[in-house]
């Protein structure tokens, strides 16, 4: 790869698109930025300040102290910073801030897969590769659940359908940078693939653009 290389991966919560950005990156030997933890990091300072998660000012300056080699995905993780950065996710001049430093990460050598809801629309519409990863509700439901219960917790699956559900109004319905794959993506629906099989079927994009573009 002689040039600055990037993989976009869009697609809703719990879609398996995470696992697999990291899977790439590895393979692939890029940098990785998990997007949504910026996300989560402005609302995580908002909710330890005790202010409201519609304090846009406040917002926009916890955007602007976030520092991409400081996500704490331990401490990000929670379920209910997820939920807070969707609401926080809606205002133009947040998500600006954080495109901006977004964008940085993106150009720096040898290049990155960065995985979100607005990657190949919005963050690298200029990206090398997109992909879309998505997988049904009830899917993703079911997959949280599983992992919920293989730490040991307990959660009720109708509520957990009903959580990503909200999660997906919210994200494909804003305004501003709504979920959606870009014109170009290339959709990977993984309702029933397990993350091996995602894996190989990206790779198999990727190595035919990168083969077409060795022939060019
Ligand atoms: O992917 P994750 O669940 O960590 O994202 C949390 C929230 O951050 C999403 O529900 C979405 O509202 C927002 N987000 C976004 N744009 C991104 C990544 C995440 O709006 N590129």
């Amino acid at each position: 790869m002689t040039h600055v290389f990037t993989i976009a991966i869009d697609g809703p919560a719990g879609a398996g698109k995470g696992t697999l950005a990291r899977r790439l990156a590895d393979h692939y030997r890029l940098n990785l930025l998990d997007t949504g933890l910026t996300y989560r990091a402005v609302a995580y300072a908002l909710i330890q300040h005790a202010l409201p998660l519609d304090n846009v000012s406040a917002a926009e300056t916890a955007a602007r102290q976030v520092d991409l080699a400081k996500l704490d995905r331990a401490v990000l993780s929670a379920h209910a910073v997820g939920e807070a950065a969707s609401k926080v996710a809606v205002y133009p001049t947040v998500r600006r801030i954080l495109v901006e430093k977004q964008r940085g990460f993106a150009k720096t050598p040898p290049g990155a897969v960065l995985d979100g809801r607005d990657i190949g629309t919005v963050v690298c519409p200029d990206a090398d590769i997109k992909l879309y990863v998505t997988a049904s509700a009830e899917v993703r439901a079911q997959r949280r659940l599983a992992e919920i219960e293989s730490i040991g917790g307990t959660a009720d699956f109708i509520e957990i359908l009903a959580d990503i559900v909200r999660r997906d109004e919210r994200d494909m319905g804003r305004a501003d940078s709504p979920l959606k794959p870009a014109a170009d993506a290339h959709l990977l629906d993984t309702s029933e693939m397990a993350i091996e099989a995602a894996f190989l079927a990206a790779m198999a994009i990727i190595d035919d653009v990168l083969a077409k573009r060795d022939k060019a």
